[in-house]
């Protein structure tokens, strides 16, 4: 009897373990570029220049500490969405949303960008690499509505040409619409 009741709490305890390990982050393949926060100055810099209004819905691919999204969310209005495929970008970037009171403005998801379903985003933010966006581009024109704003900070899109490029604080920010369906290069 004795036995049995063991038997049955072990077999509890392994569901158990497996419903929890069920709740731990995915393991994604390693980030395609390391983290290195833009500088707030530069933030700012990206959200105005992407032209930020409440009933935006900015997406930060590759979002690090959140602090686009959240600044989007704090000083702009807008609704926010963080992608990052290192689970411990995305803790901080919840931390960091909670700390700036905006919690129930952003969201983030620990994705691989490239993976990501980024359909509803009016503005893209972006600090990749220059491949990492050429990469990108395809994805970026086939999901996103034409007129959709890309800011881009210090890296370009190839022979896809700015319609805005400024200096902010020594870095250079690049503003793109989405061409419509037609008129999208391949
Ligand atoms: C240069 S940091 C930029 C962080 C933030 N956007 C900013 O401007 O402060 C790039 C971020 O992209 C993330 N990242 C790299 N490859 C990724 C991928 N394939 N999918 C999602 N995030 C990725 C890294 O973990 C890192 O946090």
């Amino acid at each position: 009897m004795r036995l049995r009741t063991i038997s049955s709490m072990a077999v509890l305890l392994c569901l158990l373990a497996v419903a929890c390990g069920a709740q731990q982050p995915k393991a994604l393949r390693p980030p395609d570029v390391i983290f290195v926060p833009t500088p707030q100055e530069v933030v700012q810099g990206m959200l105005k220049l992407a032209d930020v209004q409440k009933g935006d819905v900015v997406y930060d691919l590759g979002c690090g500490d959140g602090r686009i999204v959240v600044a989007a969310a704090k000083d702009f209005g807008a609704r926010g969405v963080g992608i990052d495929i290192n689970p411990e970008r995305i803790a901080e970037s919840v931390a960091n949303a909670k700390a700036a009171g905006v919690t129930g403005a952003v969201t983030f998801r620990n994705e691989d960008l490239f993976e990501a379903d980024i359909k509803e985003a009016s503005v893209v933010t972006l600090y990749l690499l220059p491949s990492l966006n050429l990469k990108l581009r395809p994805k970026l024109w086939s999901e996103l509505k034409p007129g959709t704003r890309v800011v881009s900070q210090s890296f370009d899109m190839g022979d896809w040409q700015p319609e805005k490029e400024v200096e902010i604080g020594g870095h250079t920010v690049y503003l793109w619409k989405v061409p419509a369906r037609a008129d999208a290069k391949k």
